[in-house]
């Protein structure tokens, strides 16, 4: 162990195993051969740390260092961010994946901005209704567990299309997350009671059994061995995008489709293709903020919130006081009143973005804000604008100055618990994030409308916000999280926290977090927010419940001296990488 690097207060290790099979494998590892200092069978969570050169942070130690080792070999920011993705697919399997979607919001060295969306889509059999019985009310479940839950897949597709910017074969950037299925990796306590506890529901929803279901009783320390995942991942590093979307794999997601009433079809996949689109810019005391546009709603609502507070002394209030708080929640209830009338595809459903971020509009829907006084979600209602939560989120920043931020999602934590049979990955539940009758509520208890009813082929309404953040025109920060509708929220509060209050990135992120979303009126705050600020808030009238730690956020940030100060969440085995 780095004895240097274990005394620093700033770094957290834990160990997650003792050495096991490592040694009888390591021959046949290519990639792990190449890069003896990472083990799959022995790592370490490392939560902050400044690099000289380039860093990723992401939910799993194991792809955070795979992602910086492809720097070495002189891949960039792009190239890591896909081996990322794909090691995560492996190792992070309640959320990272092959079978969900995300975004890739990118800034390259030159400036050049990149939206590359890849959100899951509604099946061509996809109906506004589909989710609902004869008498037009939801059937319990089928929007989010099986077959019948699930969108077809975009991540796969999105990686390809991020690979047009990146400098490595594809080939190269897949062989980690292959080696890691194939020749087992050693899983974490919270990995282990995350399988044991979806273990029922593995069994339940999906044809055949799989690695996940292969023992009773995970315990951290053991290997999980995926070998179909491995044959899946050999054949999209053999066959590109066909081997995901046709033949074989796309052979076993059909037929996995029959086993609970699935809806995605060989031609679905086939046609599958993702977008680019432009991202949501803005301006914040003297920051200047880039964010994903729809079909998620992240960048336009924290747009909306940090232009809402902006003419605030909000630096004077203080981090989580109830100034700050009653101020930063009642441009959450504004903008996300706003995002359950306004926003859902734009191609298929006309959002009015410029409209929703000017200043004008901006300015009108703090009007009626009065400082100290609670408002209602009754009174405050979406604007006139003519024109889950398992979610994982990671950042790259390179050597020349490219920043990556990605975040990809099955939706729910192990998406819709069915395991593609023989093909050994889950597939997301995102049909959930339709709005499947307007003023019904989905998982995270967020209201939609028209503008993200289903249709074929529509993508479903996202949080995700993968967010960067330019200082005097350079790279500055590259943050997300996952968190279903939470998500805008704590990115918001987050770069708040490091703007208005100066706080470092790491506190930035450990801070705790509160939460407002429109309908219900209530405000939902971590389990270690000020008991004072609760009950003062209590007694302004807020309705105010305590849950459990939301997010998991990851960001890089460089420094003065140029350093890549990168930091991963406390709440999580979150861990950062780099050189
Ligand atoms: N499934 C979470 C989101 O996309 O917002």
């Amino acid at each position: 162990m780095n004895t240097h690097i274990c005394r620093s207060a700033k770094v957290l290790f834990i160990l997650l195993s003792v050495l096991t099979t490592f040694s009888s494998n390591v021959d046949a590892q290519e990639f792990f051969k190449k890069h003896p200092a990472i083990n799959p069978y022995q790592y370490e969570v490392v939560k902050v740390k400044a690099f000289e050169h380039a860093a990723v942070t992401s939910a799993h130690p194991l792809a955070s260092m795979v992602g910086a080792a492809i720097m070495q070999e002189g891949g960039n920011a792009f190239d890591a961010a896909i081996a990322t993705q794909f090691a995560l697919a492996v190792v992070f399997p309640g959320a990272g994946n092959i079978g969900g979607g995300g975004f890739t919001l990118a800034r390259k060295q030159n400036g050049e901005l990149i939206g590359i969306d890849y959100r899951e889509a509604a099946p061509s059999k996809g109906s506004r209704d589909m989710y609902l019985d004869e008498k037009g009310n939801p059937i319990p479940g089928k929007s989010t567990n099986g077959a019948s839950a699930s969108g077809i897949p975009g991540s796969v597709a999105g990686m390809f299309s991020t690979h047009a910017y990146a400098k490595l074969p594809m080939s190269k950037l897949i062989e980690p997350a292959i080696e890691l299925a194939k020749y087992g990796f050693v899983i974490s306590e919270k990995e282990a009671r995350g399988l044991n506890g979806t273990r029922s529901a593995f069994v339940k929803n999906s044809a055949s059994l799989c690695a996940f279901t292969q023992k009773q009783n995970w315990k951290g320390g053991d290997t999980l061995f995926q070998p179909d995942l491995a044959a899946t991942l050999l054949r999209i590093q053999q066959n590109g995008l066909a081997g995901f979307y046709e033949g074989t794999t796309a052979d076993l997601i059909v037929k996995e489709m029959s086993f609970s009433g699935g809806y995605i079809s060989k031609e679905d996949l086939k046609k599958y293709t993702p977008k680019f689109r432009k991202p949501i810019e803005f301006d914040y005391k003297g920051h200047h903020v880039i964010s994903f546009s729809p079909p998620s709603s992240g960048g336009i609502l924290i747009a909306q919130m940090m232009k809402m507070i902006e003419p605030f002394k909000v630096e004077k209030m203080g981090l989580n006081t109830i100034e700050s708080v009653m101020l930063m929640v009642e441009a959450q209830r504004r903008a996300y009143a706003d995002r359950a009338e306004h926003m859902g595809d734009p191609d298929f459903w006309k959002v009015p973005t410029s409209t929703l971020i000017s200043d004008s509009y901006i300015k009108a829907r703090m009007s009626d804000y009065q400082p100290g006084v609670a408002g209602s979600s009754k009174t405050t209602i979406a604007g006139q604008a003519k024109e889950s939560e398992e979610t994982t989120h990671f950042s790259v920043i390179d050597q020349q100055g490219n920043m990556v931020a990605v975040t990809t999602t099955l939706n729910d934590t192990y998406g819709n618990k069915t395991i593609v049979g023989g093909a050994g990955f889950l597939l997301n539940n995102e049909m959930d994030d339709f709005s499947i009758k307007p003023g019904v509520p989905n998982m995270y208890g967020a209201l939609g409308g028209e503008a993200n009813a289903i249709q074929p082929g529509k993508r479903m309404l996202s949080s995700m916000t993968p967010t960067l953040v330019t200082l005097n025109n350079k790279p500055y920060i590259s943050i997300g999280t996952p968190g279903g509708t939470t998500i805008p929220n704590q990115v918001y509060e987050g770069l708040v926290n490091i703007i208005d209050f100066k706080m470092s990135l790491k506190d930035a992120i450990d801070a705790s977090r509160f939460h407002h979303q429109w309908i219900p009126d209530a405000i939902n705050v971590e389990s270690d927010f000020p008991t004072n600020i609760i009950e003062a808030l209590k007694l302004k009238g807020y309705n105010v419940s305590k849950r459990g730690a939301f997010g998991r956020m990851d960001g890089i940030q460089i420094l003065p001296n140029g350093q890549r100060q990168a930091a991963g969440d406390k709440r999580g085995d979150d861990s950062v990488a780099g050189f």
